[in-house]
């Protein structure tokens, strides 16, 4: 039986385990990345390991999100990740240089090869045909030292382009239209595989826009084939030695298949709070805009933003309207300050901003109270723009652009005849600001400023687990909602006491202080718990308050694994309707723990408040039941290493 390319890519890479879906295997990683939000506690985690060189093809450190420097804090962490990276054998591209996958994209990214990368976005270089994932810190130092990546075999979905885009209609349409299909949990546990005539006219950034957001959807990753297209942009990158042809076998299966017509879809738009709240623009109406931000590492490629410039050559922004715009990389950046579109944009009265995450994780540009914010981004949960009250919409840039000039929410089509816009044969090459790592060695100094504090291990699980039900939560609550992102905690990200004391308190203001006077406890969560970003602070906070374990009726896949890595028990309630069972404060136990998870996935939690014994599933390999009696990744890979 054939091979899909994502099997093809796997198989190719298969350290241990069977290829059949929902068992673990483990695959070896040709090459890290890491941004600076998360990269602090990956090098500090990578340092703990003890080894002294990275063992991968090429690691790569950035520094895109906490490019603020309003304190020392931000400052701080670059210099360290500057000086250990060095250090250890990794690349690190200097702030301002752009966005981590966007560059990745453009400079690094080889098809074929494997990437994994403590950012949920990596799966963006599946548009250049990698096998991208998304991970915690902690899985990328494993990585960073040589060790493999465990997950759980997908399976494979293929999405089916047909046909060509109609003009204005756009690869974020096309993403918007997957979301709208199969919704922010229909990838999880599977890749999402790109096949069908249409993808031939289809660029790599906009096949990579495509795959970025499949990190929406929950998948694995996404993947679009290596063809002529991806030979073309890697040529144009300097890089065609780096090209190889990939593509599924004839006879290839899938476990799912998805069929898009093209030239069916119009512009659309995901609606606030959810990206998978998606209508057409037209649908929608004529919303008043306040806000329009372009960029993040969805749409601020050189292609995206040649079009935005076109859209806004000769018009000027809406008075009503703050337009800012982010191209993607200093690469981007530099062509259309050489091209002159940048001189359209600023004309038109766009605020030009660095080439960096900037609004799309929190950094500056929050929405005025109530206001209505386009944004070309990935993501609009509540609050993630730094305003509660605000509503994000996630659009095309071209919807973006014709909006910001008309003040009200618009169907790009209405401007009449669409852009001509066609990729360079050459992109501007100067990798000046990406420093390499110095030769091994040689006597570097890493340099360690207040911001860097030590972050918590925790202990061997004990035989007897025990302690309030310190919250209970909703449904879908997402990684900001566990662990703010925010302008003003973000500096703080290699500080994980200080952050704890943030921890979930946009559920509940009180959390963090319960949970220390209580010497910790459990979390109580409903489905799909932990979606949203990578980010492995979200288990690092409660771990530092003593969470021990968390109850609920789904888990999001990187969070899941990220609590495994704390050393927190992940239980899903066996009987959903077991959730109604637990209350806030009730004393919850589980004895004899350790053997418990050794001898299986069920398990029981006594409510010894209520006197009840709830039945919750541990779903863990033999590996992971390992590390959570070990109390977490860093102390069974010590224990692998003695
Ligand atoms: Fe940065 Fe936003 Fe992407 S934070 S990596 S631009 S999702």
């Amino acid at each position: 039986m054939g091979l899909n390319l994502a099997q093809k890519i796997i198989k190719e890479h298969l350290i241990s385990g069977e290829m059949t879906p929902g068992s673990e295997i483990s695959i070896r990683i040709d090459q890290t990345l890491t941004q600076d939000s998360t990269g602090t506690m990956a090098y500090l985690q990578f340092e703990a390991m003890g080894i002294p060189r990275v063992k991968t093809k090429k690691s790569v450190a950035y520094i895109d999100h906490n490019t603020l420097q309003a304190g020392f804090e931000n400052a701080d962490d670059h210099k360290y990740i500057q000086t250990v990276t060095s250090k250890h054998g990794v690349y690190f591209s200097r702030p301002g240089n752009g966005i981590c996958h966007q560059v990745q994209l453009e400079r690094f990214g080889v098809p074929g090869m494997t990437l994994l990368g403590s950012d949920s976005h990596t799966p963006t270089g599946g548009g250049i045909g990698m096998l991208a994932i998304g991970a915690g810190g902690l899985d990328v130092a494993v990585a960073m030292g040589g060790g493999p990546y465990y997950m759980m075999m997908p399976k494979v979905c293929r999405v089916v382009l047909k046909g060509a885009l109609r003009p204005w209609v756009t690869a974020k349409d096309i993403i918007l239209e997957v979301l709208r299909n199969l919704s922010v949990k229909g990838g999880v546990g599977k890749v999402i595989e790109y096949a069908g005539d249409g993808i031939k006219s289809l660029t790599v950034p906009e096949r990579a826009t495509i795959t970025n957001m499949g990190a929406e959807l929950g998948a694995t990753t996404s993947i679009f084939p290596s063809d002529e297209v991806t030979r073309e942009f890697l040529k144009a990158q300097g890089r065609e030695n780096d090209w190889v042809e990939l593509k599924p076998d004839e006879d290839a299966q899938y476990d799912e298949e998805l069929v898009i017509e093209l030239d069916k879809l119009e512009p659309l738009a995901a609606q606030p709070h959810s990206p998978d709240n998606v209508a057409k623009i037209r649908d929608i109406g004529k919303l008043k805009v306040d806000q329009v931000a372009i960029g993040s590492c969805t749409n601020s490629s050189y292609m995206d933003m040649m079009k935005v410039a076109a859209i806004l050559k000769g018009k000027k922004v809406h008075p009503n309207v703050s337009l800012v715009i982010a191209p993607g990389s200093r690469q981007v950046l530099t062509m259309l300050a050489q091209n002159g579109a940048l001189a359209d944009m600023v004309a038109a009265g766009a605020r030009i901003l660095e080439s960096a995450c900037g609004p799309c994780i929190g950094m500056g540009q929050a929405p005025a109270t109530d206001a209505i914010s386009l944004r070309t981004f990935n993501r609009n949960f509540e609050g993630r723009s730094g305003t509660k009250s605000a509503k994000v919409y996630l659009v095309s840039p071209e919807t973006a652009a014709a909006s910001a000039i008309t003040g009200v929410l618009t169907d790009p089509s209405e401007l009449g005849e669409a852009p001509k816009v066609s990729m360079p044969e050459k992109f501007v090459i100067d990798d000046s600001m990406v420093l390499e790592p110095a030769p091994e060695g040689a006597d570097v100094e890493v340099v360690r400023g207040p911001n860097i504090k030590p972050f918590p291990i925790n202990k061997a699980l004990e035989d007897k687990v025990n302690g309030k039900a310190l919250i209970k939560v909703g449904d879908n609550i997402t990684t900001d909602h566990i662990m703010p992102s925010n302008a003003k905690l973000l500096p703080f990200r290699s500080n994980v006491p200080y952050l704890a004391e943030f921890c979930l308190t946009p559920c509940d203001a009180d959390f963090p202080k319960r949970a220390k006077e209580n010497g910790g406890g459990f979390i109580v969560g409903g489905s799909n718990y932990g979606q949203g970003s990578s980010r492995e602070h979200a288990a690092l906070a409660p771990l530092q308050l003593g969470i021990k374990g968390v109850i609920a009726k789904s888990f999001a896949r990187i969070h899941m694994a990220n609590l495994i890595n704390s050393g927190i028990i992940p239980m899903t309630f066996e009987n959903e309707a077991d959730y109604d069972e637990i209350d806030m404060g009730d004393e919850l136990v589980i004895e004899n723990a350790r053997d418990q998870i050794k001898n299986g996935s069920s398990i029981v939690v006594k409510n010894v408040t209520k006197g009840k014994d709830i039945k919750v599933n541990v779903s863990l390999s033999e590996r992971q039941v390992e590390m959570i009696l070990a109390g977490g990744l860093l102390n069974y890979t010590r224990q692998q290493n003695q």
